[in-house]
């Protein structure tokens, strides 16, 4: 038999595919594996609930360049220290919130969305929000009225009433604070800082 004919036969190359194939499955499922791991809440980049107890600020990370967050000293939540599943009730009620009334039509959450109004990944860092003192406050009037308690975040678009239950907007909240906290590799781009307070971090 002649090269030529060799690379030619059928078989051979029903036989590249079916390597191929495997190759490429065994792949998938190395990196699904991979991914599931750096997605999971509570590992290095996706820390558990309770960091709504905490500080969350961004650093500049020289070696990656990128703004990446730290987590700071203790700095609860409407100023109510919750503990792991107290945690995870309200950031559950925030996520259940925010898929019934469809945020993402309007909005972009970890990559997912619209980019109607802005980008809600990193939301509690917020400029918009003023100060760190009295974000909180604001961030609840806004949920519950956004007619009437708008801020400028820039769009010169204004958000509709969705008719948010209290309890519902502080999920929210929760919600929002969490997924701050989350390693998002300097996702959004350009993402600029509320101002920190000075003395604490
Ligand atoms: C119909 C579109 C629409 C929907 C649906 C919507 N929003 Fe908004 N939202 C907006 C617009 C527009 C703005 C920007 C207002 C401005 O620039 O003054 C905004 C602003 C915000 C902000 C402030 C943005 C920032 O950078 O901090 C938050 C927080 C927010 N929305 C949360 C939510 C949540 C949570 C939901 C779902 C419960 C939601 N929005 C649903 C249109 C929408």
């Amino acid at each position: 038999m002649n090269k030529e004919v060799k690379w030619m036969s059928e078989s051979l190359w029903k036989k590249i595919a079916i390597w191929v194939t495997s190759l490429m499955l065994l792949i998938l499922v190395a990196l699904t594996f991979d991914t599931v791991s750096q997605i999971t809440e509570g590992t290095s980049r996706v820390p558990d609930y309770s960091v709504i107890n905490n500080k969350i600020f961004y650093e500049y990370d020289k070696k990656r360049d990128i703004l990446a967050p730290v987590i700071g000293e203790l700095s609860p939540l409407f100023g109510k220290e919750l503990d792991k599943s107290e945690a995870k009730e309200l950031v559950n009620l925030g996520k259940l919130t925010i898929q019934a009334k469809n945020c993402m039509n309007c909005h972009t959450i970890l990559g997912n969305g619209a980019y109607y109004a802005p980008d809600l990944t990193k939301a509690w860092l917020d400029k918009g929000w003023g100060s760190e003192s009295v974000r909180e406050t604001l961030m609840l009037s806004f949920l519950l009225d956004p007619e009437t308690n708008a801020r400028s975040f820039g769009t010169n678009r204004k958000m509709p009433n969705l008719g948010m239950s209290e309890e519902e907007a502080r999920g929210v909240i929760a919600y929002l604070k969490w997924m701050s906290s989350i390693d998002t590799n300097g996702f959004p781009a350009h993402f600029e800082s509320i101002e920190q307070d000075k003395e604490s971090k």
